[in-house]
């Protein structure tokens, strides 16, 4: 079966009650070979209205995330949900609806094979990582998960409802998701990446401290500090290597 296939008995899915309220099934936007699967909790009204996923005011900011690290849903990456039908209200998604719709993103997973899922938000991390899983207190951590590796992060609404988390986290939550990028992936081992993380986002806020604050207070990122964003994670993945090397050759 193929992504086009897919979608389209997706789109015509009455698993569940939510088909009875929809306007479009929301199935999934990016590209078929993505290495990174990005999964929300389900559409909400624009998402409804239009039939693709985060396309609203969170979209927006997760694209700008997305352009921060070199990730766009047109080029290199791929975004989901776990319902494909938008709750009424934008409730949570009853269990039985998640359940009805799981199978539509592990096909997705199957068909996209990618390298890490990461999970947007408390409902898509305590259904895809683990149950109890705190977003709160373990945003950022890369976990393995039977050999697929996942890694849960704010939703983008939370950022948006809790301006006080905005400028705290902001420039964190762009960094942390650096750590996803493919050359990390392949050449920092699990054992290391929470030191990884760690050690880059203290390496870039002692580099360079303006830019952090510019991204917390503007909640914007200029090219410039995109850039400037991938040459420090390069520079620290490489100082990261050389110290891990000399340790192992002592
Ligand atoms: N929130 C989600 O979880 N998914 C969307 O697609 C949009 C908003
Ligand atoms: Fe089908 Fe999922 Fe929509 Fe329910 S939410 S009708 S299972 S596509």
């Amino acid at each position: 079966m193929d992504m086009d296939t897919l979608k389209a008995e997706c789109l015509a899915c009455t698993r569940c009650e939510l088909c009875t309220t929809r306007t479009n099934v929301v199935f999934g936007q990016g590209v078929p070979d993505a290495e990174v699967l990005f999964v929300g909790e389900g559409p909400g009204q624009s998402e409804d209205e239009q039939g693709l996923p985060f396309v609203g005011r969170s979209g927006q900011l997760l694209d700008k995330y997305l352009f921060a690290i070199d990730l766009d849903r047109e080029k290199n990456c791929y975004i989901a949900n776990i319902v494909k039908c938008r709750p009424p209200q934008n409730r949570d998604p009853l269990p039985a609806e998640s359940e009805a719709c799981m199978p539509w993103l592990r096909e997705q997973f199957r068909l996209i094979q990618p390298k890490i899922v990461v999970c947007l938000g408390r409902v898509a991390a305590q259904r895809m990582i683990r149950q109890d899983f705190s977003v709160t207190r373990e945003h950022g951590q890369i976990i393995n998960k039977g050999g697929i590796l996942f890694m849960g992060t704010f939703h983008p609404a939370a950022l948006l409802r809790q301006p006080q988390n905005h400028p705290y986290q902001q420039h964190q939550q762009v960094i942390l998701l650096v750590a996803a990028l493919d050359h990390v992936m392949q050449t920092v081992p699990l054992a290391r990446m929470d030191d990884f993380r760690t050690g880059l986002l203290t390496y870039i806020e002692t580099q360079d401290q303006a830019l952090c604050r510019r991204i917390d207070e503007s909640g914007q990122l200029s090219d410039e500090d995109r850039e400037t964003i991938l040459k420090l994670s390069r520079e620290f993945l490489t100082r990261f290597q050389t110290e891990a090397a000399e340790k192992s050759g002592e």
